[in-house]
């Protein structure tokens, strides 16, 4: 199986779940924009703080998830920020235990590349607000399991999620667009999920 073919392709960035352990043995889940350089490897620039970067470093594997679950997206990336076991993301029946990486794969995924850490380098990314300190890390790509085989059709409200997601943990400009394409595009439970998640977080 080519990674090429679930869309990790040279120049471009595919918006994945990856799945860690916390010290604690507790599943870690957190969106992360993921480079393909070539079918072999995968890159990723980890914010230093998070427990996706600590975790990673520690047992040197993770699982990067394709997922299409525009109320996991959001999960994932407003709570348990760099909590680490104190406030997990993902229950442990969502998740299994991988095969050739210390790391844990979402039941509920498309599909799922088991990677191993190569090698990794810290670096400090300033923007018009602050320094950030980031790290680069370069995986391998260990194992490839496709678990849903069929093309899933574009939903606007998948997309408005995910930006939203981004929009939340930056600079919290446009809500109320996504929020209106969510509930044009999303169905009702869908969509009253994502609600009472962001209630639930005060926003
Ligand atoms: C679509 C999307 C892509 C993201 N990509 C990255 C990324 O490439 N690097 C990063 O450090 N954070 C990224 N984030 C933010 C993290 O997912 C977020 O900070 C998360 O809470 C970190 O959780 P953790 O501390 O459990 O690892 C992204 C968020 C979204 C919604």
């Amino acid at each position: 199986m080519k990674i090429s073919d679930l869309g990790f392709k040279k120049g471009r960035i595919a918006e994945c779940i990856v799945t860690t352990y916390n010290e604690d043995g507790s599943p870690n889940a957190a969106p992360m924009g993921v480079r393909a350089p070539s079918e072999k490897e995968l890159i990723m620039k980890i914010h230093a703080e998070s427990d996706t970067c600590s975790n990673l470093l520690r047992s040197k594997g993770c699982v990067i998830n394709v997922v299409f679950d525009p109320y996991l997206f959001l999960k994932t990336a407003l709570t348990g920020r760099a909590k680490g076991g104190k406030e997990p993301e993902v229950g442990k029946n969502e998740i299994k235990k991988a095969k050739r990486v210390d790391a844990p794969f979402l039941r509920g995924a498309h599909a799922f590349i088991e990677a191993k850490l190569k090698e990794h380098k810290e670096y400090v990314k300033k923007d018009e607000y602050k320094k950030s300190r980031f790290c680069a890390a370069r995986c391998e790509v260990s194992r490839v399991v496709v678990n849903k085989r069929y093309p899933v059709a574009v939903n606007r409200g998948l997309s408005a999620a995910v930006e939203l997601a981004i929009a939340l943990s930056r600079e919290r400009k446009d809500l109320q667009r996504y929020m209106k394409v969510m509930r044009k595009s999303l169905n009702s439970g869908e969509y009253k999920k994502i609600k009472r998640l962001l209630v639930s977080l005060g926003i």
